[in-house]
């Protein structure tokens, strides 16, 4: 499966940690990683989270998958963690792992039922038997994607020290799926860089559905990364769900 710009592209890869500075998932996710003795993180990019999580201790089984090489080129900072190149399409773990993660929003990239059946039952697959599937997608109640529109630019402070401008289009939203364009501006490169991507927000009643399809039980749903409980308008449906 191919991957967006964003991700593919050395140069942006090497912002992504800095642009993510501040993120307020992973105070959230640490906790449930450190408890867990094998993790399987999906979609894990630059590996900071599975990085940070040895780096605090961890002394289990940590993986982290990823179809993008250049995002894993940073991961690979950390010598102690499986990262494996590839997608849930091609993998083959056979009930190894008592969490499973997908964070920083990387469910949707799942635009296609087919994307999201297949991710869905390779999870089911590789968690253990009291294994947890933990994510996020954002709301789609919130309509995050009109704030895009509303600020459409930001600028922060990459690993070098240069001021790095971001500025984002929405080009289409059709149904669930969302097309939006991101260009950046570096005083390191001759010319802009844009990516286009597409993610899926699908709605709770339709996740709680797709992952029941899967043999996946919602232990917990929350709204916010405070463990705020989901309401209509919430920013992120934060999903905790089991085999049993
Ligand atoms: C927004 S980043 C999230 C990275 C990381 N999980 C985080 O929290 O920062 C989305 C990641 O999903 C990856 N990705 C794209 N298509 C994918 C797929 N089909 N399966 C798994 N990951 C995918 C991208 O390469 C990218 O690294």
């Amino acid at each position: 499966m191919p991957v967006d710009r964003l991700f593919a592209d050395p140069e942006l890869a090497a912002l992504y940690d800095a642009m993510c500075r501040g993120r307020p998932d992973f105070a959230f996710y640490l906790p449930l990683v450190a408890s867990a003795d094998a993790v399987l993180d999906v979609g894990c990019g630059t590996g900071e989270l599975l990085r940070l999580a040895r780096a605090a201790g961890h002394s289990g089984r940590l993986c982290g998958l990823d179809p993008a090489p250049a995002m894993l080129d940073h991961a690979r900072a950390c010598t102690d963690v499986d990262w494996v190149v590839g997608d849930l399409r091609s993998a083959d773990w056979d009930h190894d792992f008592s969490l499973v993660v997908m964070t920083g929003h990387a469910f949707q990239v799942l635009v296609t039922d087919d994307d999201v059946r297949v991710a869905l039952a390779a999870i089911g697959h590789a968690l253990a038997d009291d294994g947890r599937f933990v994510f996020e997608t954002r709301n789609p109640r919130a309509r995050e994607w009109e704030s895009w529109t509303a600020h459409p630019s930001s600028a922060f402070v990459a690993g070098d020290g240069t001021v790095v401008h971001r500025r984002v289009a929405v080009d289409a939203v059709r149904g669930d799926l969302v097309r939006f364009t991101q260009t950046y501006t570096s005083p390191r490169w001759a010319a802009p860089r844009a990516s286009t991507s597409t993610l899926r927000f699908l709605d709770a009643a339709s996740l709680r559905e797709r992952l029941a399809s899967a043999g996946l039980v919602v232990h917990a749903q929350f709204g916010d990364w405070d463990r705020t409980p989901l309401h209509d308008s919430s920013p992120e449906i934060i999903t905790i769900a089991g085999r049993g």
